[in-house]
């Protein structure tokens, strides 16, 4: 069985890189984002501006709970799933969790053009949001990769090789 999950900060690529391992694996991959847009039938910029953060998380908390059951698929997560815990438990005991880890320079420069439907990031420093999560995902973490420098097939056949696939 093979189920890999997808953590890290904005910009670190969680959403393409899963893309790319889900078509070479022929698996099914979701991202738990677009998963709550959908449900919600509202941006995540929508959903922080009529609801609040407190709202958002709690709904990232169900998907959580939700796609929690599922094996053999690729899940792409929102930046902030490790804030909660039983998140962070709820999906190492789904499969393998890996941190796709990146300097402030690397994810600032991946989100140069993207920075829409980030709102955090209008309330936030990259970097401070950064240094509070740093330990909760190298904590939920099965294995980290290094993105800085490297494509999103780089990485993706990266994991793959550590997974010995
Ligand atoms: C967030 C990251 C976003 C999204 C929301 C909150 C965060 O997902 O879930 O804006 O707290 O880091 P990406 O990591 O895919 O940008």
């Amino acid at each position: 069985m093979t189920t890999i999950i997808l953590i890290g900060m904005m910009g670190s690529g969680k959403t393409s890189v899963g893309h790319v391992l889900a078509h070479r694996l022929h698996l099914k991959h979701i991202d738990t984002d677009h998963i709550i847009e959908e449900t919600q039938g509202q941006s995540i910029t929508r959903i922080f501006e009529s609801h609040g953060e407190s709202k958002f998380r709690e709904l990232e908390g169900n998907v959580v709970d939700k796609i929690s059951k599922l094996s053999n698929v690729v899940v792409s997560t929102g930046g902030g799933i490790i804030l909660n815990p039983i998140n962070t438990m709820r999906l190492r005991e789904m499969g393998t969790v890996v941190y796709l880890k990146g300097s402030v320079v690397q994810l600032k420069e991946n989100l140069k053009e993207v920075t829409e439907n980030r709102p955090l990031l209008k309330i936030h420093e990259l970097a401070v949001i950064l240094k509070v999560r740093s330990a909760l995902y190298e904590h939920a973490a099965h294995f980290c990769i290094d993105i800085d420098g490297r494509s999103i097939e780089e990485i993706a056949s990266e994991i793959l090789k550590i997974q010995g696939l």
